[in-house]
């Protein structure tokens, strides 16, 4: 090995005995020295739950985060840490900072419309944390059946799971969540996206709007609004959130993760004044609240206006990126049929019949191209071919490479 590697023996013979020393190799005085069992088991692996990387990545859910307003999120952060009474790292309110409940009143009431009230606020760990919430809190007051829209997010499935509620699949179609179909049957809540429905981009019609609101009233339910990418939206003006029209029966929760950045794990939920105690309940008892500094700094951030500014500033970037991928899908996938595109970060291509949506998508992967199938997005249904593309993370001509070479995976998919 001295002589293959042209180093000394001396550095070989130590190298040899760090190894023994640290368990990787077993040497026999006169025998031969061999890689230890131990070590040749305990070799890594894939390791399980790890995403894997991608030249190109269009997965969805993903914001440009190289955008994020680190200079004046400084600023704020800055501000908070000079200013901020020592109290205020301690336990703040079961229900988030003040400051934080007051800024997001305002915010919420000027942008999206609700009626927020910072009293019935209650700030959470994104989303994910929201709904976990959710479905504690449903099964405390016996309201166990819980109905999704399908496709729909999925993560649903797991949390419900562990509270003990039931999930009601609806149908989605070209007008949101299909009413109708929720009316004819036995849930008491629903989780549903009107401004942008994950992952298809319907918006929910304003008769089904109505509609829902109409269901939830008549039968004193509960409906959990996912608003989780409507600062985005490029060709109208955005939708007023449900929240405004039934604050009594609509749960509206929001989240950074979009808007932001995922890993600031900032969502908030504005919830009926019945409920707000068991709500502030289950979010003690998970976490004792969210980190303290963050709830400051994005309440300073909020009320000094750098919120609407990061928006404004954002939604070109990713209005030219969303044009970006439409003309290469025109171009180069021309057989998909774009839908959702008037707002979000993502599209959702749906494909011919005889495009095998699974394959393409491992095809594509092989070749460094991230991309998700509308499939897992249908649980245990079985739903048309789609391709979710997400475009918040790449640049225009990045999109395009990442399209053509789809393209290409299609055509000859379609050869074979
Ligand atoms: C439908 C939907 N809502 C909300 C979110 C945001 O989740 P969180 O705030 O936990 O990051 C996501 C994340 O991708 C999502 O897919």
């Amino acid at each position: 090995l001295a002589e293959q590697l042209e180093l000394s023996r001396g550095v070989i013979v130590e190298a040899y005995e760090q190894l023994v020393a640290e368990g990787y190799l077993v040497s026999r005085p006169g025998g031969a020295t061999t890689v230890a069992a131990r070590a040749a088991e305990a070799r890594p692996g894939a390791i399980a739950g790890r995403r894997r990387e991608h030249r190109l990545d269009f997965r969805y859910g993903r914001p440009d985060v190289t955008q994020f307003p680190r200079t004046s999120w400084l600023r704020s952060l800055r501000r908070v840490l000079t200013e901020a009474p020592s109290e205020r790292l301690s336990y703040l309110d079961r229900r988030g900072s003040d400051e934080l409940r007051a800024a997001l009143a305002e915010y919420l009431n000027r942008v999206r419309g609700t009626a927020a009230d910072p009293e019935r606020i209650v700030i959470c760990s994104g989303f994910a944390q929201a709904l976990f919430l959710l479905t504690q809190v449903l099964r405390t007051i016996g309201r166990r059946r819980l109905a999704v829209e399908v496709p729909g997010v999925q993560d649903v499935v797991y949390t419900a799971d562990q509270s003990g509620v039931r999930l009601v699949p609806v149908p989605v179609d070209e007008a949101g969540l299909d009413v109708a179909v929720l009316a004819a049957g036995d849930a008491d809540a629903v989780l549903v996206t009107p401004a942008h429905q994950f992952p298809t981009g319907a918006v929910l019609s304003p008769e089904r709007r109505a509609a829902l609101i109409a269901w939830a009233t008549a039968g004193d339910r509960l409906i959990l609004e996912d608003d989780y990418d409507a600062e985005y939206r490029y060709d109208r003006e955005p939708i007023g959130a449900l929240h405004g029209l039934d604050p009594e029966h609509v749960i509206y929760a929001g989240s950074a993760s979009k808007t932001l950045a995922p890993g600031l794990r900032l969502g908030w939920l504005l919830v009926p004044g019945r409920l707000v105690d068991r709500f502030a309940a289950a979010k003690e008892a998970t976490d004792r609240g969210s980190a303290s500094l963050e709830q400051l700094a994005f309440a300073d951030f909020l009320a000094r206006g750098e919120f609407d500014h990061h928006l404004r500033r954002m939604r070109p970037v990713y209005r030219a990126r969303r044009d970006g991928m439409l003309e290469a899908l025109r171009r180069h996938l021309p057989e998909a049929r774009p839908v959702g595109a008037s707002a979000g970060l993502h599209i959702l291509a749906w494909l011919p019949a005889w495009l095998d949506e699974s394959r393409l998508v491992d095809e594509a992967a092989r070749l460094g191209i991230g991309v998700d199938g509308v499939g897992p997005y249908y649980g245990e249904r079985a739903g048309p071919p789609g391709l979710l593309l997400g475009y918040g993370t790449l640049a225009v001509p990045q999109i395009q490479e990442g399209i053509r070479i789809l393209g290409s995976v299609a055509a000859s998919m379609q050869r074979s």
